[in-house]
């Protein structure tokens, strides 16, 4: 979760510090970095709780000397919020930054008694104390020695006192990518802070350990063979890391789905075909499976709830969803008659990636739906579809969703063509849907006034309800989750038909909720409910089409769809709850990007 870097050439600290900005989307409870520049007889460290700008607060002033320095921004696993727990950690010769969790910290402590020479109450401390207890010199032998110790996740970047100008990095399962331009070597958590440099970087192995020198890297093994570096590249622009003039990335990310949409669309239909040739899916994978099992997190797993409804509907196929986090441990079976599909932005989220280890074990031919190229996800996976979205930095996933709900939508389409399942007719009325959507989407980008307006209702609320059925239900899984992240305001989606079961018992006067009714199948049946929960005083806004309108009683406040058939207005709905909750945040004052308690990318269970 947290955010690392290392740096070594011109501008060290002020490299760094930018660095860690770009990076502190991954967790930013605390920051810190240590540096060691020619006029530094020691490295000297600079950490404190709260974000990269209060870090910037007590660093001395920059120059522009060359130098070498290892940087973090936290989000905390062990250990409260506090000074002292913030990495950088130094334990004698040694200081390191670390990501991941070591999770034999405490027995560690115990069989080396380190508690006394231990300051923070961090697992990562307990590595630094490891290490220098066991340094005789040699970084690399002592770093093998005291890794073949750790259980866990990590990605460690480390500075040896005596050794003031290179930096060493090891990695299980966390992520590090590196790379090198004129005078200059850094690696990162993520490839978001090494853009600045190069638009070409490689992921550090695992089982390596990477020593980085001025200009240099050099990776070996532990034998001490050389590890030649496989360099990828982005095609993401440069710029599309910044906001663009939006006030905050959320909005920036929200604005940009149409086009997101769009690229997708021409990428994958081809002469009015959809085609998966390029990324090398052979047909068999979309619909020789007697059984799909889509596993995802948060907001990836809320796409995969359409996905499956697709796939039903659609393809006739029998889908099962599950959290990752709950598949590790669950009964769900999955064999070689299995397509397990991955669903990710990030790629690396560690109980996504641990499910999929797991299905692979058991046989499973193995799909990622990811984001970015070159994460962990993609590397364990049989088949990648990439959404290509771009970065997406804000903590809450807008364009994410999206993207991955359209690679659903082809998918099935696409698998229900081949099973003989949808006509010629049918596939083409559904292509021109979804032809349609990138301008069905700046018409609701174009309601933004509108949205902002009915969203200033609820800023004071404590709650919010969300109703609606099938899809429509779907969707406000998600809208929910927007509006609970960002505003903290307690809010649930539940299927309409499910209320009286139970929570109509919470409508009151004045109650806040969004009912989305978009699906014309089930229009009389969600009325109907709407109309219980109106009849006990809730506040409603309607989520419905211009197709619907006419059948539909005054009395609510309305936002008012473009006209899509039923399948296809998860997309138009979800902008629109996007919006809604980016408004009631920003109008809160919050900082909408890093909502509290979260980071952009969970690498721990
Ligand atoms: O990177 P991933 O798609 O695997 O992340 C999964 C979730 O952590 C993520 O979608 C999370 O729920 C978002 N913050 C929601 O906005």
């Amino acid at each position: 979760m947290c955010g690392i870097i290392g740096f070594i050439g011109q501008n060290a600290q002020k490299t760094i510090l930018n660095g860690l900005e770009l990076l502190e989307y991954r967790g930013y409870d605390s920051a810190g970095l240590a540096m060691r520049t020619q006029k530094m007889k020691n490295t000297e460290i600079f950490k404190c709780k709260g974000r990269v700008r209060d870090l910037r607060n007590i660093v001395p002033e920059e120059d522009n000397a060359s130098g070498c320095g290892i940087g973090h921004t936290r989000w905390a696993t062990h250990g409260g919020v506090c000074d002292q727990n913030a990495h950088p950690h130094k334990s004698g010769k040694v200081t390191l930054v670390h990501n991941g969790i070591i999770e034999n910290y405490a027995d560690l402590t115990e069989e080396y008694e380190l508690e006394d020479v231990l300051v923070s109450e961090t697992d990562t401390e307990v590595v630094a104390a490891l290490l220098d207890k066991y340094y005789d010199g040699d970084p690399q032998k002592t770093i093998w020695h005291v890794a073949k110790k750790l259980r866990g996740t990590y990605a460690l970047v480390i500075m040896f006192e005596d050794i003031p100008d290179r930096i060493f990095a090891i990695r299980n399962v966390s992520p590090i990518v590196v790379t090198t331009k004129d005078d200059n070597a850094i690696l990162a958590s993520d490839p978001a802070a090494l853009y600045q440099f190069s638009k070409s970087y490689f992921v550090l192995p695992e089982e390596s350990i990477l020593c980085m020198e001025q200009g240099t890297i050099r990776m070996t093994d532990q034998a001490g063979n050389l590890i030649e570096p496989e360099y990828q590249t982005v095609d993401w622009e440069v710029e599309s890391v910044g906001k663009k003039g939006y006030p905050f990335f959320m909005e920036k990310e929200i604005m940009e789905q149409p086009e997101a949409i769009k690229r997708i669309l021409e990428h994958y239909i081809k002469n009015d075909e959809i085609s998966f040739a390029e990324e090398k899916i052979p047909d068999e994978v979309l619909y020789s499976f007697d059984h799909i099992c889509i596993v995802a997190c948060g907001t990836a797993l809320h796409a995969g709830m359409i996905g499956q409804t697709l796939l039903k509907r659609w393809a006739n196929m029998r889908v099962d969803v599950e959290m990752a986090s709950e598949f590790m441990y669950s009964d769900t079976r999955v064999d070689e008659h299995t397509l397990f599909i991955a669903v990710s932005q990030s790629g690396e989220t560690i109980d996504t990636m641990g499910a999929l280890k797991k299905a692979k074990e058991c046989g499973a031919t193995c799909l990622a739906i990811l984001n970015v190229r070159g994460s962990s996800i993609s590397r364990e996976a049989d088949y990648v579809l990439y959404t290509d979205a771009g970065p997406e930095i804000a903590v809450a996933s807008t364009k994410a969703y999206t993207t991955q709900l359209l690679i659903f939508y082809l998918f099935a389409l696409k698998a229900a063509t081949l099973k003989g399942l949808m006509g010629k007719e049918e596939f083409k009325e559904a292509l021109g849907e979804l032809k349609k959507l990138p301008n069905a989407m700046t018409k609701i980008l174009e309601m933004k006034n509108e949205i902002h307006l009915l969203s200033k209702e609820v800023v004071t609320a404590p709650d919010l309800f969300m109703i609606g059925r099938g899809l429509d239900y779907l969707v406000l899984l998600e809208g929910a989750l927007k509006l609970k992240e960002i505003s903290y305001i307690h809010t649930e989606a539940y299927a309409a038909g499910e209320l009286k079961h139970g929570t109509i018992a919470l409508i009151t006067e004045g109650t806040p909720v969004i009912a989305a009714v978009t699906q014309k199948p089930l229009l009389a049946k969600s009325l109907s409910n709407v109309k219980e929960i109106k009849a006990r005083g809730a506040n409603v806004v309607l989520l419905t089409r211009s197709g619907l309108t006419k059948e539909i009683e005054g009395g609510y406040h309305v936002i008012e769809l473009p006209d899509l058939s039923d399948a296809f207005m998860p997309f138009l709905e979800i902008e629109a709850l996007q919006l809604y909750a980016y408004f009631v945040s920003s109008d809160k004052g919050l900082d909408v990007d890093k909502p509290r308690n979260l980071a952009k990318v969970v690498t721990v269970e």
